[in-house]
């Protein structure tokens, strides 16, 4: 399939698929489209074999300025209600296989809140996070309420959503927002590394231990432990689990297989 909103590069080094979003001159503002592009991209990557590592990021300037306020701007409730975009991010959110978002410059709003849908997060000096919608009339939609208030507390979320302020990419590192900070002409080679390290591993495992660490967004503890501890007992069941440890035994690289 060919993309008009976003580029994708299925092996950008071994194992590692990137998708950028293309829509410079509007700050990458997430339409419908390019949305839906998103959603194709990261099934189609998904069942790719080759793919062990996503990065998604937007270009120097921008990462995204959030949801296309003029695509929005005539909408109803009931339009909102019916085209129910919500069910694209859901789809992205299910995504298997990690996701890392490399972020420079505007991360706002919708555009923010798909950060917090990757898996980590790497950043640039001159990220900026902010959700905005409150200056618009509105409040965040794609869970800025939620994964906000999870990652960096209460005090910080309710500022960021009730003034609209922005917060520095230093400032997101510190809140527990993002994962790193490079300067500029890194974060995207940065974002890539972090990717190629998680596609040395085993993917079965990488896979088993991401359904993980989301289940407890949405489980109390005694439940995400049993969550946790069937997919540890599952990978028992892998080669990889098998050849990960008698090469560690052999003193030797494992070669891992995704079997
Ligand atoms: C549509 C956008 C846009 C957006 C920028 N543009 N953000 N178009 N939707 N979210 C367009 C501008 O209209 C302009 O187009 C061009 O991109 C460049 O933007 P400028 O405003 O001229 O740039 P600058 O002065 O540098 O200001 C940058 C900015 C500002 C601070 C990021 O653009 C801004 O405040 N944007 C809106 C941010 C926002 O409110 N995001 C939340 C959206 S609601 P022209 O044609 O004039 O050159 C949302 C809900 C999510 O995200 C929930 C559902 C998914």
């Amino acid at each position: 399939m060919s993309y008009e909103f976003i580029l994708v590069n299925p092996q950008i080094v071994p194992f590692v698929a990137t998708i950028q979003l293309n829509r410079p001159k509007e700050l990458n503002a997430l339409n419908l489209q390019l949305m839906g592009e998103i959603r194709h991209a990261l099934e189609t990557f998904d069942a790719d074999d080759s793919v062990r590592a996503i990065v998604i990021h937007g270009n120097e300037r921008a990462f995204a300025a959030g949801a296309d306020i003029k695509q929005m701007a005539g909408r109803t409730a009931v339009d909102m209600l019916q085209i129910d975009q919500f069910s694209t991010w859901d789809s992205i959110r299910r995504t298997k296989k990690p996701i890392i978002a490399a972020v420079s410059g505007f991360a706002l709003g919708g555009g923010c809140e798909l950060t917090m849908l990757c898996d980590m997060i790497v950043a640039s000096e001159t990220a900026q996070f902010g959700q905005p919608e409150i200056n618009i009339g509105v409040m965040p939609g794609a869970g800025g309420t939620q994964r906000l208030t999870r990652a960096v507390g209460k005090a910080r979320a309710m500022e960021m959503v009730l003034t609209g302020n922005f917060i520095s990419a230093q400032e997101a590192k510190e809140a527990g927002l993002i994962n790193k900070v490079v300067p500029v002409e890194l974060y995207l080679d940065e974002a890539v590394k972090m990717a190629q390290k998680i596609a040395e591993k085993s993917p079965i495992a990488v896979q088993l231990a991401k359904e993980s660490v989301l289940k407890a967004f949405d489980t109390g503890l005694q439940e995400g432990l049993y969550f946790e501890r069937k997919n540890f007992y599952m990978l028992f069941a892998t080669e990889d689990q098998k050849e990960g440890m008698n090469a560690f035994i052999e003193k030797r690289k494992p070669e891992f297989k995704n079997r």
